[in-house]
């Protein structure tokens, strides 16, 4: 395998008031792009930082904003986050009401201007969003619960991340397959070598001694 792998530090971990700060310094450390963690206390417990805040994060740096709605209704939102600089916008299969949502969600993303991700949780087969598989740019594996980072990666999620990769090569499939929750040093190898493409990495960088030092190692785990 020689593809590069893309890391995605999120912002879960950093308080807000820092946010601007860390994301630079990841970004100048080697990161490729921004995970910016949007919980709503609703769909998940937490509630963290808006639209206003990811307006000003976005502006203020320069790398592609990989936003995660951990949101209940997410359709009524996808403008308002588009508008504030999200270039990816992924929304959850369990925060949609059945396939016409779903479907609805992905096109008015598309139709916003950015590229659409769909997420399942720990607890909800790939078969459930099979039928969404052809439209979606990138597929979210949530490795833990959502919502807070510091989780002990679920190894079922292994089995997941295989079979997406499998139905992308069956059926030439464009998406990219991101893993979020729980990645670090020891975890990263074996959801890289089943066709990972994406790495969201919470508390392992925020806590990371060399942040430098830890985005290589990850960035060459396929080569
Ligand atoms: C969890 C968030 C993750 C989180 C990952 O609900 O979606 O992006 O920040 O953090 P770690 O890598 O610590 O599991
Ligand atoms: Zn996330």
């Amino acid at each position: 395998m020689d593809k590069n792998l893309i890391i995605a530090p999120s912002t879960d971990p950093c308080p807000i008031g820092e946010l601007i700060d860390y994301a630079r310094d990841i970004l100048r450390e080697g990161a490729d792009w921004i995970h910016c963690d949007i919980m709503d206390g609703k769909f998940v417990e937490r509630k963290t930082f808006d639209e206003i805040v990811l307006s000003l994060l976005s502006k203020r740096v320069n790398s592609v904003i990989d936003v995660h709605l951990m949101i209940e209704d997410p359709i009524e939102k996808l403008q308002a986050y588009a508008k504030a600089g999200a270039n990816y916008i992924t929304v959850h299969y369990e925060a949609l009401k059945g396939t016409i949502a779903t479907i609805n969600a992905i096109n008015k993303i598309h139709e916003l201007g950015c590229k659409a991700g769909l997420s399942i949780k720990p607890n909800t087969p790939v078969s459930a969003i099979e039928n969404f598989l052809p439209f979606v740019d990138i597929v979210l594996v949530m490795s833990v619960e959502p919502g807070k980072s510091g989780q002990p990666f679920i190894q079922e999620s292994l089995s997941k991340i295989a079979e997406l990769s499998q139905l992308r090569e069956q059926n030439e499939y464009g998406f990219k397959i991101e893993v979020d929750g729980g990645i670090n040093e020891q975890t990263a190898g074996a959801v890289a070598s089943l066709g990972a493409d994406i790495l969201v990495v919470g508390s392992a960088m925020f806590n990371a001694p060399d942040r430098m030092a830890l985005i290589r190692k990850l960035k060459s785990i396929n080569n």
